[in-house]
């Protein structure tokens, strides 16, 4: 029998067996016999695709361990890279239903004097906390309904922090997107607190617990930029000084339903946000946050132009109807003309796809964006050309962001791999494009461009090499992506698949 057949039946057969008891019991356990054989599944699916390991839950911290280093790091690439993303995946035989909910653990490369070593540590959530004590998942998630779960009484009970991280102060930031900023010591990777950003200000608690993105931007002056959306469609611009203390705050009526709104941009003057082509239906099948999320092929997405100085709508723009998580970069001319980039996709079944990869299903087949350029002309028309296809994970320079730019790097991968296999370079202006494959045999993570402070420009990230089970650190020269990695620093083990970084150097 499938295992498609046996997840749905699963539940028929719990309910024979424990009809006699009274109905709140009844749904708790058919919620824990669900989420079990979410757990059964995928396990008997790794056994077919091995490149699930990817996927697997971890159980416990990664001790600091040096990496065996193929090819010379270069003399003036010092410093720390950082990267999240979901690890707790399963608790006592339960599996989470959707990527997105797992619980973040930090990565910590530590790279100085030629060397590389690496540490991996979950985040000590108060949730985190809380489910660690009792042994099992204590909340349901946005999607996984765990049987007699404790009230969720505010996002931030249930926040996982597991989305990106960045340097804010002499702190990281981890960051989800529902709920409030963690704030991390750099060193140690101790949980400190969940940011409260009014706290002490003329705000006082009126921003506590407001949900604030995973994809801040920080201008070249230091000044963090972020947006937060409210399910009622009210979105919260945040502008903040470097060190994370607040600036100003706005609030803008987005009339946007589609309850997931991941990244935005800048340009110098504006703020950008793009709302995708989505719309939430109450009635979907199962009661999950993300099921419940559906793709609105009828609906343009939008573009809000808001001016960054009174944080109000100054124009707005209709783009053919698609979906978003990711952009690179934005930056205006001084006619006011707006340019950026964006990974495109058809539609929002990467989102499902998310599901796919706890139960294992439909590993073979991904849901690709393009990267498409866009650019707003002041007189409200709008055009844009495909940049290359199977692309993710879009970065710029740090001191670019806002501010026109060179070169776009991504990951990207063909549909039929589950995840990204290569990594690329793309001139904006002459829309060149460097390519390197590390083969099918690789999961390839996100790739963060760097500038040393010796002015040396590289291009860092992560891949697991699913034979051998192990990760990697890469270094790529970034103006030639297409010579291939020049340092690879191997791990003895792999590490999960995760989403976002940011590289500190010094
Ligand atoms: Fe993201």
């Amino acid at each position: 029998m499938e295992r498609r057949q046996l997840l749905k039946m699963a539940p028929a057969v719990g309910a024979g067996l424990i009809a006699a008891k009274p109905a709140f019991a009844v749904m708790a356990e058919l919620s824990n016999i669900r989420q079990q054989s979410v757990s059964e599944s995928f396990a008997q699916a790794k056994r077919l695709h091995p490149e699930l390991i990817g996927f697997e839950n971890v159980n416990d911290d990664f001790e600091r361990k040096k990496l065996k280093v193929e090819g010379q790091i270069p003399k003036d690439l010092q410093g720390h890279y950082y990267r999240n993303g979901p690890a707790k995946l399963e608790r006592n035989g339960i599996r989470y239903q959707h990527l997105f909910e797992g619980d973040g653990m930090l990565q910590h490369f530590c790279i100085a004097g030629g060397k590389v070593t690496h540490r991996g540590r979950f985040i000590h959530t108060p949730k985190f906390s809380q489910e660690e004590q009792a042994g099992r998942f204590v909340y349901s998630g946005p999607e996984t309904k765990i049987a007699n779960g404790k009230a969720v009484v505010s996002s931030n009970a249930i926040n996982t922090a597991n989305t990106n991280v960045i340097p804010v102060g002499n702190d990281l930031w981890a960051l989800w997107e529902a709920g409030s900023a963690t704030r991390i010591n750099a060193q140690t990777l101790d949980y400190l607190e969940q940011v409260d950003l009014g706290k002490g200000t003329r705000y006082d608690a009126k921003l506590t617990g407001l949900p604030f993105s995973a994809h801040p931007k920080v201008e070249a002056n230091g000044d963090i930029w972020n947006f937060g959306l409210h399910p009622s469609g009210s979105v919260v611009l945040y502008h903040l000084y470097p060190d994370g203390k607040v600036k100003n705050v706005g609030m803008i009526d987005s009339r946007y339903k589609g309850g997931m709104l991941h990244d935005f941009l800048i340009t110098q003057k504006h703020i950008l946000l793009i709302l995708p082509s989505l719309k939430r239906n109450l009635f979907a099948k199962g009661d999950g946050y993300f099921s419940g999320i559906e793709f609105a092929r009828h609906q343009t997405m939008k573009v809000l132009v808001i001016d960054k100085h009174d944080l109000t709508i100054t124009r707005q723009y209709e783009l053919p109807p698609g979906f978003v998580f990711h952009f690179g970069n934005a930056w205006e001319d001084k006619q006011g003309e707006i340019q950026f980039d964006m990974s495109l996709y058809a539609n929002v079944d990467v989102l499902y796809q998310m599901s796919n990869l706890m139960t294992g299903d439909s590993v073979r087949d991904a849901a690709r964006a393009e990267t498409v350029l866009v650019t707003l002309k002041k007189s409200g028309e709008v055009s844009t050309a495909i940049g290359d296809h199977g692309t993710e994970f879009p970065r710029v320079f740090a001191n670019e962001i806002g501010q026109k730019s060179e070169q776009l790097f991504y990951v990207s991968g063909n549909s039929d791999s589950l995840w990204s296999h290569s990594v690329n370079s793309l001139h904006y202006q002459t829309r060149e494009i460097s390519h390197y494959d590390y083969g099918r045999d690789y999961f390839v993570e996100e790739h963060v461009p760097i500038k040393t402070k010796a002015g040396g420009d590289y291009l860092m990230g992560t891949a697991l090499h699913v034979p051998s089970k192990r990760t990697c650190l890469t270094v790529f020269n970034a103006d030639n992506v297409a010579h291939g990695p020049v340092v690879k620093a191997w791990l003895p083990y792999h590490l999960p698949i995760g989403f976002h970084g940011s590289f500190i150097s010094g």
